[in-house]
């Protein structure tokens, strides 16, 4: 596919003498089609060139030969210059791409780059909520995408199944055990005997030290404590491995916090070396105040028992190592920032080469809250994901039945309809905003949501089985397409790849989000507008194949973004 930022970046780097790279990262889509497919702004070269912006458009629009069949004008506006591409050839290009790719928009972008998306991150024996869905459901679309693109991708959950709580869980496990079947909902027993524990460690100091003693028994490889700790954890994942199934959430690794458990000393010994590992009331931290940072490191508590930090360290030397990475992104909540700046700082004392400390990136996230105000984070009653989950098949499930009672697998179409939607109301917005879960939002088939993406899936579908036959892409008079309902939605088909880059660019799946619904409008606008089947055959033909390269494009996206499609619904 011709790459007309790359070919107008080329013409004029020749006219300009600066390099094709600087230029080509300055041209931007007008949002307005009357400013043309390409802008570049030229006030970008007006300190090198020395020169007021409207007098650089004028001498680089004198300068440039494009041949017609790629630009057909180029027009200057307010210091802008704007290109207006060749709709024919843009248009054929689309095709040919689409027709010969199995994958539109795969690439080999990223290629002999290693890239680590750590998301989820659950703490065993600890509900599953919908705090969990932010991180999972971004991690997996950056994963799915990276991955798309080219890179070599290794995702990782990061499980929280090590610390002081666990020596706290050890201790009402021997005191109240016997009362819970940890059958039916063992998470709920577990988190029982933790709210337990946890309430009479406030009020007695020696059931905390006992607690404590716990989890340098289980550091010490106690075998007890080792045991009671793996029925936790397998307990807990059995529980975690139905959402992921329901979510289509996958992992590489499952290396979580306890993996680190025997690689701590070295960190201790590196930072020790380093010299800035100090002493601080019988503790040993890092201090961070010359990196701008208050608070400092705790690397070992007073008792001798490490930490999150470091077990987080550990895990920066293991992968640095492991995996040779060149980013390591953290899926993880704003409540963490700072957590991440302490680590990041602390890692500089590792003695780590300057590429993984500068590939280390949080991707942090806002809350998510009910409409309703009921989501509170006191410990138990949190929202389960599974439980929203479920509630939002079982109310698709009573829209089908009232609107559609004929449809055929209306269970199935249920759970992709459903999940779909709450997976992609979560990717919708940008990251780092609050988000509100209000089920008349989210549920919305006419609204910016996940079934309006899924309904003119469907639609397109329908309209594909009309006609029946899909006429070869060489054969499609590309003329009968270039009305502006057309032409619009072959600009947003040609998009596709962009899109995908820009979303890595800044981590962000919500721009593929927000796509998906460009699209998607576009095309109903286009469906309402063009009567498609019709007795003009070419006309059909060409409409038919423009309707099915939106559909397929459509499904990719909602596939790397973890939204499934139903053929009916
Ligand atoms: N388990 C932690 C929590 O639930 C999140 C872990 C984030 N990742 C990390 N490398 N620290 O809060």
């Amino acid at each position: 596919m011709i790459d007309f930022k790359a070919v107008i970046a080329e013409e004029m780097a020749k006219a300009t003498n600066i390099e094709k790279e600087e230029l080509q990262q300055w041209i931007e889509i007008p949002k307005d089609t009357n400013n043309g497919d390409y802008a570049f702004p030229c006030f970008k070269l007006a300190k090198t060139l020395k020169k007021a912006p409207p007098a650089i458009a004028t001498e680089i629009k004198e300068k440039l030969k494009i041949e017609q069949n790629v630009i057909t004008k180029i027009e200057i506006a307010g210091g802008y210059l704007n290109f207006f591409v060749n709709k024919m050839t843009k248009t054929k290009e689309l095709v040919k791409k689409i027709a010969n790719q199995e994958q539109y928009g795969k690439s080999d972008f990223g290629k002999g780059k290693n890239i680590i998306v750590e998301y989820s991150a659950p703490n065993i024996a600890k509900p599953f909520h919908i705090g969990h869905l932010r991180t999972t459901g971004i991690g997996q679309a950056l994963y799915n995408i990276y991955q798309y693109l080219g890179f070599h991708t290794t995702s990782i959950n990061h499980l929280g199944d090590y610390g002081t709580q666990f020596g706290k869980m050890i201790e009402g496990y021997k005191k109240w055990g016997k009362e819970y079947t940890f059958d039916e909902h063992p998470i709920d027993d577990m988190l029982a005997i933790y709210v337990r524990i946890n309430d009479l460690c406030k009020e007695y100091e020696n059931v905390l030290n006992a607690c404590r003693e716990n989890f340098k028994k289980l550091e010490e490889g106690d075998s007890y404590c080792l045991e009671i700790w793996n029925k936790f954890k397998t307990l807990s994942l059995k529980e975690f491995q139905r959402i992921y199934d329901m979510l289509g959430t996958t992992f590489d690794s499952w290396n979580g916090e306890a993996f680190y458990s025997d690689k701590m000393p070295e960190v201790i010994e590196l930072l020790e070396k380093s010299g800035h590992l100090t002493e601080s009331n019988g503790a040993k931290i890092v201090d961070l105040e010359d990196q701008g940072i208050k608070t400092p490191c705790m690397i070992v508590k007073s008792n001798g028992s490490t930490t999150y930090d470091t077990r987080d360290l550990a895990a920066i030397l293991y992968r640095a190592r492991t995996y040779d990475f060149d980013k390591c992104i953290y899926v993880v909540a704003c409540e963490q920032d700072l957590h991440f700046r302490q680590i990041f700082a602390a890692a500089k004392y590792l003695g780590l080469q300057e590429k993984y400390l500068n590939g280390l990136e949080h991707v942090s996230y806002g809350m998510v809250r009910l409409k309703s105000g009921k989501m509170s984070t006191r410990e138990g009653t949190l929202i389960k994901l599974e439980d929203l989950l479920n509630e939002s098949i079982a109310r698709v499930k009573k829209i089908i039945e009232e609107k559609n009672p004929e449809l055929e697998n209306a269970e199935e179409v249920a759970k992709k309809v459903g999940i779909g939607a709450v997976v992609f109301h979560n990717l919708s917005t940008n990251r780092i905003k609050d988000q509100i879960f209000d089920w008349d939002e989210v549920l919305n088939f006419q609204g910016e949501t996940g079934p309006y993406i899924q309904y003119t899936y469907v639609r397109i579908k329908s309209v594909l089985e009309k006609v029946g036959t899909l006429s070869k892409p060489e054969e499609i008079n590309i003329e009968k397409l270039q009305d502006e309902y057309s032409l619009k939605l072959i600009d947003i088909l040609y998009h596709f790849e962009e899109i995908l880059k820009q979303v890595i660019e800044k981590n962000e799946p919500s721009i593929l989000a927000r796509y998906l619904i460009d699209l998607s409008k576009a095309f109903s606008t286009f469906y309402n507008e063009n009567k498609i089947i019709g007795e003009d055959k070419p006309l059909q033909e060409a409409r038919t194949y423009l309707t099915y390269m939106t559909g397929k494009v459509l499904k990719q996206g909602s596939k790397l973004i973890g939204m499934e499609m139903p053929d009916k619904m």
